[in-house]
């Protein structure tokens, strides 16, 4: 009986192992963001970027400003003086200033609220897509992107990444052309490693505006562990204690 479990129990652990692997392949085409959400420098410099070169298309309207200063470590002045550009309260959620009207007029589609999009599509997608945009005369805004092929979005960081062209693989059955690689064929004003930072501070920063609470359970988390172990501690003296008197 006991060894038909054990070989159950194999069988479902291999199960699981299986489809890790299987699961990891097929993401394969994805880089790994490498954020972290306890760097709060990081955070900071996700929240700039994010405020001057997405906002202004995206809202996050599960996020108040006055969260995310207490979050983030920011003071109320210097929120509504550096990232706040649509004068709203500081009480207030992020909405974007540009209408649906508006959206679905310059770009076909009304860009969507991002509040969840890094728990929808999950951070290193994040993190990918906003590195493989490229040059595209196809498209009416002139940019195509590899990991999310045909998006209406132009790539709003362009200026910082540079011109970004690919190179397509030989035509697939049906004779289309894949893009196969991206290249950068005219430099930006940044080096690729901070083109990268960058793109990792914005990830990390729409993940905090996925779950703001995770930040203040991770902090806690740390103090529930060092509680468990100071329980342990004194449950192990208190044995000690009873047992002195039954030797
Ligand atoms: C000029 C307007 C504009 C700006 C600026 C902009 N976006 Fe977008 N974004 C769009 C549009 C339009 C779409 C919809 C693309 C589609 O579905 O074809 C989109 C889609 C997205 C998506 C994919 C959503 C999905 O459907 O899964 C992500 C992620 C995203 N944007 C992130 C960003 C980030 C991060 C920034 C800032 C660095 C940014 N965007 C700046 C217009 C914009």
């Amino acid at each position: 009986m006991t060894k038909k479990w054990i070989a159950l129990l194999a069988t479902a652990a291999a199960a699981l192992l299986f489809s890790a692997t299987t699961f990891a392949a097929t993401e394969g085409a994805l880089q790994q963001a490498g954020n972290d959400l306890s760097d709060q420098a990081s955070l900071q410099r996700g929240a700039q970027a994010y405020m001057n070169y997405c906002s202004g298309c995206h809202s996050l309207k599960y996020l108040r400003y006055s969260r995310m200063a207490s979050d983030l470590g920011l003071t109320e002045q210097q929120v509504m003086d550096n990232l706040n550009f649509t004068g709203a309260k500081f009480g207030e959620q992020i909405h974007v200033a540009m209408t649906k009207e508006q959206g679905e007029k310059w770009f076909g589609k009304m860009p969507p609220d991002l509040s969840l999009i890094a728990r929808v599509r999950q951070s290193d997608w994040v993190y990918t897509y906003l590195k493989s945009f490229y040059l595209d005369e196809s498209r009416p805004l002139g940019w195509n992107n590899k990991l999310f092929p045909n998006a209406s979005m132009p790539n709003p960081l362009w200026e910082l990444q540079g011109l970004q062209h690919a190179e397509f693989g030989e035509p697939d059955a049906a004779g289309e052309r894949h893009p196969e690689r991206l290249v950068v064929t005219s430099p930006g004003r940044v080096t690729p490693q901070e083109y990268d930072q960058t793109v990792r501070d914005i990830t990390n920063f729409l993940e905090y505006a996925g779950e703001p609470a995770a930040l203040k359970r991770q902090s806690l988390g740390v103090w529930v562990i060092l509680f468990l172990a100071l329980l342990s501690f004194l449950a192990y003296l208190l044995k000690n204690e009873y047992w002195t008197d039954v030797h």
